[in-house]
């Protein structure tokens, strides 16, 4: 926009001065014409002087016409080229008209010479073609427009280098800050212009922010399960050894009523804890390798005291090491609570079967019991979404809650089926 500006600048410019010069080599022609005149006995004499045209030779070859008249007759020259009524003036009239074929620029000028008995009104005119202008116009216009070409391509050049040069050094920052890993929060030092500083001081002040704050949730989070679960574990400790010593039925239903109360507390206050971990852990996941068939192998031999007070087996079922990228402690919690809801609601005289499968990458956990409560199946992995068959059995309806969150965070899964020969099945894709 800028080199059409200046180009249109250039030729308007150039046009005035051009038509300038010509008006003033007019004007001059028209003065030695008119000096030329003479009044003698009434008639008006003009001996055209040479000079009075030769003045107005041009490379182009213009050509010239011119007119005198005395009053509104024509004394010499051509015909048609300026139309009275004349009216005398100090300074000549320009005009750009039309003359036969040809668009010319004319000037002329009227004078009353004195003369007896009256005065006499004689008015000159010399008019020239515009065909050097109009040359003299076009190579200004070409150079212009060259000018203007350049200069374009020269401000599109430096404004690209200028933008590049400033955008460098902010995708270099972007590129590094997305290279960390999640849990890198250390401030941003790369050298960087000193307009995008204060940005960069802003994003250091936030990161530290951010990680003070992180660093609290994640103890915040450590040690609350530890100092709800151990006192809750000592009030019911003390409830079951006077539940031992207590006679009385009405007492002893309020014990066990009491002692179930902890244990749903106690249970809701993991859960939850549990739950904010995941959450907690999986919007910033550590990705390392983690092998699924030795997490489970720990969790059998963890949980199979549990299992054996219900008569339940636990059977592990794999191929081989099943290695998937990703965050050992999270998947492990997942599978934690799979194991532990198969064990609570499944009867006893039976065997959970935990397979870890690697095309696709899954690690499925079935049980011999009644199965997930059909029409139900779709809310379970809700958040504190019960099943009808839960009954009074311990649990709060985040186990499935957590495993789903695990699996979504390693960008996979969970899905529960029940088997045909009956048996719930939740399948965890990683
Ligand atoms: N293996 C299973 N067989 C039958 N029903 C199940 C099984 N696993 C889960 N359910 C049903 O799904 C519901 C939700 O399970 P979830 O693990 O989310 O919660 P919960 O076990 O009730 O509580 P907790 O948070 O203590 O695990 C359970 O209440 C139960 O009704
Ligand atoms: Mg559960």
């Amino acid at each position: 926009m800028l080199a059409v500006l200046f180009y249109l600048v250039v030729r308007t410019y150039a046009q005035q001065i051009a038509q300038q010069s010509q008006d003033r080599i007019l004007e001059a022609s028209l003065t030695s014409l008119m000096d030329a005149a003479v009044v003698r006995e009434g008639a008006v004499e003009v001996d055209v002087p040479y000079a009075a045209f030769a003045m107005l030779d041009t490379a182009a070859d213009d050509r010239v016409f011119y007119a005198v008249h005395q009053g509104e007759a024509l004394l010499t020259g051509y015909d048609g080229l300026v139309d009275g009524p004349f009216e005398p003036a100090a300074r000549p009239a320009f005009q750009t008209q039309a003359f036969g074929e040809a668009e010319v620029r004319v000037a002329s000028l009227t004078q009353s010479l004195p003369a007896s008995p009256a005065p006499v009104l004689l008015t000159v005119s010399v008019a020239q073609t515009r065909d050097s202008l109009a040359g003299t116009l076009l190579a200004i216009s070409v150079n212009a427009a060259l000018f203007g070409g350049a200069f374009f391509l020269l401000a599109a050049g430096m404004a690209l280098w200028t933008s590049r040069s400033t955008v460098r050094p902010l995708s270099q920052m972007a590129e590094a800050v997305a290279r960390r890993g999640p849990r890198d929060l250390r401030p941003v030092v790369r050298p960087v212009p000193t307009e995008l500083s204060p940005l960069v001081t802003s994003l250091n002040s936030l990161m530290t922010r951010l990680s003070a704050s992180l660093t609290q949730s994640e103890t915040f989070i450590a040690e609350a399960a530890h100092r709800v679960r151990t006192p809750l574990a000592t009030v019911r400790t003390h409830a079951e050894a006077t539940l031992m010593r207590v006679d009385k039925d009405e007492n002893r239903a309020a014990l066990r009523s009491m002692i179930r109360a902890i244990d749903e507390s106690s249970r809701a206050a993991g859960q939850l804890l549990d739950h904010a971990m995941v959450t907690f852990r999986g919007d910033q996941m550590e990705q390392r390798p983690v092998d699924l068939v030795a997490v489970c192998r720990e969790l059998v031999d963890r949980l199979t005291p549990v299992a054996e007070m219900k008569d339940l087996v636990l059977v592990l079922v794999a191929k081989g090491p099943v290695e998937v990228q990703g965050d050992p402690i999270l998947i492990q919690n997942a599978v934690r609570n799979l194991i532990d809801n198969a064990l609570k609601y499944s009867p006893p005289d039976g065997a959970v079967r935990i397979e870890v499968g690697a095309d696709p990458v899954a690690i499925v956990v079935c049980d011999e019991g009644a199965g997930f409560p059909v029409g139900q199946m779709a809310e379970l992995s809700q958040r504190f979404q019960r099943g009808v068959n839960a009954g009074d059995t311990v649990g709060s309806g985040l186990g499935l809650t957590i495993a789903q969150d695990v699996a979504e965070a390693h960008g996979g899964r969970l899905e529960l089926s029940n088997a045909d020969g009956g048996g719930a099945c939740a399948t965890l894709y990683l």
